[in-house]
């Protein structure tokens, strides 16, 4: 009999996560709290539980005789939700409150990394506005000015003028965008260079790597407008030589693991190294407890190995395999709604995009329309038969022999779609492209 598993969340991320996980030989059923109707169009279950109410997802496990969880989002994780479960003796995939400080706090990470020599940008933590913006005239630009605490990459501004990071900080500290709670920001050197995101399975004191995304933070075409939670992602990253992996590797993520353990919080789950692959090698920008949303669209695709098999070794103690296709690309685009990421509109019926056995959609921010009726029937004829609820919709990814076959296939649908009321990026990859990949890796 295969395994039951619980995934907590409600995105695109735990729309492939829960089919990477039914892919595998080992489990037989999945269930996403609270999930979304897309995921039920391809046969996966939901319940309707809030990630939240730890006392009902225990309650959920124990009478549906789930083996374990895997917790997708971050606020959880800072809730304690592996703590809730491990107190009953339930096993969840994810960091404890403690090791999740490593996300949740940006001046926990950075005094880590302090402590341990690991490259990051140089920084400051302030608790108020007249010393931060001191710190700012003195510094001068370009700075970042990051809100401590969770604003899902929203509380971050790489500001490229002082008047920019003072407004910043202004938004912070008076306007108080953030909230009014223990007020606290880190100014750090802005870093130059290209990003990338290296994701890595752990178990306390060991890792494995995953191969390499890179994601698209910016909501429009050539980096420009405001940071959102991501626009879209590829892997394998080619202009990311090997070597900067590896040195990523070992000045990084074994470090900061041996850290975490060393320093009596260590950390199980998924360590999502945001890096700036910069002139003096890699250094980072963030770290995060958990998968990255797009970048799991785009990086468990190439998985060939079982994912729920490997994760149950990981929470027994045993040594988990993953294998990884080395001979294609997957790239995933997010079409978004209109207004996002400040103020998306909502209700429009998604469009309906054909899919074949390399390409897939992971839905996020949908929902079944509460009054079908009042919406154009040509409209809903042509869609999903579910209208939009959030900023971010839907992936569309596919894998393909080459990043240039794979961009080409996600456009040439995309483009030819009525996609009113919506937007993406048209330039997920084009860095790649740009760049001066070496020989060995075109
Ligand atoms: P974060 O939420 O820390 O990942 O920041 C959001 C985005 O801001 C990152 O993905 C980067 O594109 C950018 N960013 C953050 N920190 C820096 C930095 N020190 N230098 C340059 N860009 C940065
Ligand atoms: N894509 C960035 C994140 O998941 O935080």
């Amino acid at each position: 009999m295969g395994m039951k598993v619980l995934v907590i969340g409600s995105g695109a991320r735990e729309h492939v996560i829960a089919a990477t996980l039914l892919k595998g030989a080992s489990v037989d059923e999945v269930t996403v709290a609270p999930g979304n109707p897309g995921m039920e169009l391809d046969g996966i279950r939901t319940t309707r539980i809030d990630p939240s109410n730890h006392a009902a997802l225990i309650e959920f496990m124990q009478s549906s005789n789930y083996d374990w969880a895997l917790v997708g989002p971050e606020v959880p994780l800072m809730h304690g939700i592996v703590d809730d479960f491990r107190e009953v003796g339930l096993k969840a995939f994810g960091p404890t409150r403690a090791a999740a400080q490593v996300e949740g706090s940006k001046d926990f990470a950075k005094q880590l990394m302090a402590r341990h020599a690991i490259p990051t940008a140089a920084y400051r933590a302030f608790t108020d506005y007249e010393a931060a913006a001191a710190y700012v005239m003195e510094h001068g630009a370009p700075i970042v000015v990051k809100a401590d605490g969770l604003a899902a990459g929203k509380g971050v501004t790489v500001a490229l003028d002082t008047q920019t990071a003072l407004k910043a900080l202004e938004d912070i500290f008076v306007e108080h965008r953030f909230g009014n709670a223990d007020l606290k920001v880190v100014l750090e050197d802005f870093l130059e260079g290209q990003e990338f995101s290296l994701m890595s399975f752990v178990n306390g004191t060991e890792f494995w790597p995953m191969p390499i995304s890179q994601d698209h933070k910016r909501a429009y075409d050539g980096d420009k407008g405001p940071n959102t939670g991501g626009m879209g992602a590829y892997s394998p990253v080619p202009q990311i030589s090997d070597e900067t992996v590896k040195t990523a590797i070992d000045t990084i993520v074994r470090p900061t693991v041996k850290a975490l353990a060393e320093e009596g919080t260590p950390f199980t789950g998924i360590l999502y190294a945001g890096l700036i692959a910069t002139e003096e090698g890699p250094k980072v920008i963030e770290f995060n407890a958990r998968f990255g949303d797009p970048e799991t669209e785009a990086v468990l695709p190439l998985l060939t190995s079982d994912l729920g098999e490997s994760i149950n070794a990981i929470l027994n103690n045993e040594q988990p395999t993953f294998t990884w296709r080395t001979d294609a690309t997957a790239l995933g685009v997010v079409l978004a709604s209109d207004g996002y990421p400040g103020n998306p509109k909502k209700g429009t019926p998604v469009p309906a995009i054909d899919t074949d056995a390399d390409s897939h959609i992971y839905y996020a921010g949908v929902k079944k329309p509460k009054h079908p009726e009042n919406l154009n029937p040509a409209d809903l004829a042509a869609s999903t038969s579910l209208v939009s609820s959030s900023g971010r919709v839907l992936v569309y990814e596919t894998l393909a022999p080459t990043l240039k076959a794979a961009q080409t296939k996600i456009y040439d649908t995309l483009d030819a779609l009525d996609t009113t009321g919506f937007f993406y990026r048209h330039d997920i990859g084009a860095k790649a492209l740009e760049a001066v990949v070496p020989d060995s890796k075109q």
